[in-house]
């Protein structure tokens, strides 16, 4: 994040180099942290220790799993082919993951990190059920699916242009505010009035597909508006120009709308398939204005059809922005599964992977 900050959003080249040199030390750091042996430091250059009491970590690791798309091409390599050459050379099944899948199953794992050891991440003891309607929300995709169980899901729509994080991220841009956009917006709306704009809403055809390249373009006309501009008028330029404010109130407009497009998905979903759980992923899931709609909308809808209340559970918001954890606990399932491990001489990356189970 500190790399892109700069630049107000990732740059690919700049992510594919620091997963370059990031990604040995951090295996190495996983695998030294997660090992339940007593060699904690780098054992090899310790002289003092026997050759018995010597440990590598790989002794306890039973499969690796990667991401191979959707992303960045750059990374996904990097990634893919650290994972290939540590499955041949240490002998292990590999097991490939749909990264935007990962991110609904960040949910099975552990919601209290007690310390954050990873020694203490395990499978939730109260899962998520099925039918499980799974909202994917970040910087890359907005989907919106339903489980039915495991490896059997229906892709009910996506986004048709920009991903929800990207709006966000463009608009905090506008409005001078830095990279990631969303946290910011979302705190510069406190002093806002969410209702200050009429912003518009895309309808589509599919009920389930959402698009927001519409709303970034009325947000854009509003700020020129509010300054007294044309359309012309450059879009680096308009913060400078616009009231602390005409910014929050620009601010709570705009995630108001945003969050209510996918909001309404999901209540639409919840009425049509009666789903046991609600399961979130990405980063936009760590919006507290998504949460407090969800929370105003879903239970009083659970009400009425079961009459109980309905219980939205969170993963830890540490699991929410891409994450390791979340692509290892899908590569886990797909092994209690019996899903057959992939060929790692032969596994490639898929930057525009699309969900289909
Ligand atoms: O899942 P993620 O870490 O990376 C991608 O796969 O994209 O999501 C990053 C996105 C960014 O667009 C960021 O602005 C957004 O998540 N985000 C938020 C919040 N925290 C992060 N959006 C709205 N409210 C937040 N609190
Ligand atoms: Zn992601």
């Amino acid at each position: 994040m500190d790399l892109h900050a700069a630049y107000g959003g990732v740059v690919p080249e700049i992510a594919a180099r620091s997963h370059i040199e990031a990604i040995t030390p951090v295996i190495n750091q996983a695998l030294q942290q997660a090992c339940p042996c007593k060699n904690k430091n780098d054992e090899r250059s310790d002289l003092s220790k026997k050759d018995g009491d010597m440990c590598d970590h790989w002794g306890q690791i039973d499969g690796i799993a990667v991401t191979y798309g959707a992303g960045l091409g750059g990374s996904l390599l990097v990634g893919v082919m650290a994972a290939r050459t540590y499955a041949i050379t240490k002998n292990k099944p590999l097991y490939a993951v749909n990264h935007v899948e990962g991110h609904i199953y960040a949910n099975f794992l552990t919601d209290s990190l007690q310390g954050g050891s990873l020694q203490t991440y395990a499978l939730r003891s109260r899962q998520p059920k099925f039918p499980m309607l799974g909202l994917i929300i970040s910087g890359g995709h907005s989907q919106i699916v339903i489980w039915q169980g495991h490896f059997d899901y229906t892709l009910l729509g996506q986004t048709v242009d920009d991903a929800i994080g990207e709006a966000f991220d463009k608009v905090a841009k506008l409005l001078g505010l830095p990279y990631p956009g969303g946290p910011h917006i979302g705190q510069k709306a406190k002093a806002g009035d969410p209702f200050k704009y009429d912003l518009p809403k895309a309808k589509l055809k599919d009920p389930y597909n959402y698009s927001f390249s519409g709303l970034k373009t009325a947000v854009l006309r509003l700020a020129q508006a509010e300054i007294g501009k044309d359309h012309r008028f450059p879009s680096f330029q308009i913060a400078e120009k616009l009231s602390e404010t005409q910014k929050a109130n620009i601010a709570a407009s705009f995630q108001r709308v945003a969050l209510e497009t996918v909001v309404d998905k999901v209540v639409t979903a919840y009425e049509e398939f009666q789903p046991k759980s609600v399961v979130i992923g990405g980063g936009v899931a760590a919006s507290p204005e998504l949460r407090r709609q969800l929370a105003e909308r879903l239970p009083r809808l659970s009400d009425q059809q079961n009459g109980q209340a309905f219980p939205i559970e969170y993963q830890d918001a540490k699991l929410m922005t891409d994450n390791g954890a979340m692509i290892a606990t899908l590569g886990c399932f797909q092994a209690l599964y019996d899903k057959a491990p992939v060929d790692p001489y032969s596994l490639e990356i898929a930057p525009n992977l699309a969900m289909s189970s």
